[in-house]
């Protein structure tokens, strides 16, 4: 369970969110609202890069802002970038496997059996040797995904994991994300425009709206609320 209280980050005069209070309790939560909404600074704030001014933010019973970024990513903290970080002199194996240098490995057994894991998950096992530089858009992506499931994650923090994906590799995105939760044990939280990828994912989902909660709930409610369908006015995947 992750409760997050009267929790306020402002940048100068803009309030990127506005005492944010809500608890989430499912396995995969989306996190949507127009842009500028204050999603990316939500998980800015979980992995330690925004402090905000106010608030507190407890995972599991831990309070995560009482822990300097590295401490968190050895809780079990992991984050994807909306630009991936992939290092291009770096094999695919490396990538991942640096990842368990700052983080605890899980209790699935050593780091070649669980860097295998990570990369046979996102189907990436057979060009474990390939270097970041050689690899496309999507297999970058993947390995991305791979580092953030990579030892024992306890929350993976996905931003716009869909982004500029053809169909099929969307629905590739769509089966691996519904598999981390049960193959990891890791909570997901899902931010993206893509509203189809949300509803086949995210059992709950949470709208933000100028750094304010808007609603939360099932995600086929939330889709069918007044007050989201005027936020996102004009834009057709809603309606
Ligand atoms: N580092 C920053 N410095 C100044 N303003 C920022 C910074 N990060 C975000 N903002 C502002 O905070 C608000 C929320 O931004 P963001 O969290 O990126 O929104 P979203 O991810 O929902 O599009 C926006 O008004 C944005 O311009
Ligand atoms: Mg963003």
């Amino acid at each position: 369970m992750i409760e997050i209280r009267d929790l306020s980050v402002s940048f100068g005069g803009v309030r990127a969110l506005d005492s944010l209070t809500m608890t989430l309790q499912d396995p995969v939560v989306g996190i949507i609202g127009p842009n500028g909404a204050g999603k990316t600074t939500l998980l800015n704030v979980f992995s330690g890069f925004v402090t905000p001014s106010s608030g507190s933010l407890r995972a599991f019973g831990t309070e995560l802002l009482a822990m300097r970024p590295h401490q968190r990513a050895r809780w079990g903290l992991r984050r994807s970038f909306q630009a991936e970080q992939v290092v291009d002199d770096l094999s695919v194996w490396d990538n991942v496997r640096v990842v368990l240098d700052s983080a605890p490995r899980g209790a699935g057994g050593d780091t070649r059996t669980q860097v295998a894991a990570a990369l046979e998950f996102v189907g990436l096992a057979h060009q474990a040797r390939v270097m970041g530089a050689a690899l496309n858009a999507y297999e970058r992506r993947m390995v991305e995904l791979a580092k953030t499931v990579v030892g024992a994650p306890k929350i993976v923090l996905l931003d716009e994991p869909g982004a500029g994906l053809r169909d099929d590799e969307a629905a590739r995105l769509r089966e691996i994300i519904l598999g981390i939760h049960p193959r990891f044990g890791a909570t997901v939280l899902l931010i993206d425009h893509d509203v189809e990828l949300i509803v086949a994912t995210c059992t709950s989902t949470v709208v933000l709206d100028f750094g304010q909660l808007l609603v939360v709930g099932p995600t086929a409610d939330v889709l069918q609320d007044a007050r989201v369908k005027a936020a996102y006015l004009g834009i057709e995947e809603v309606e």
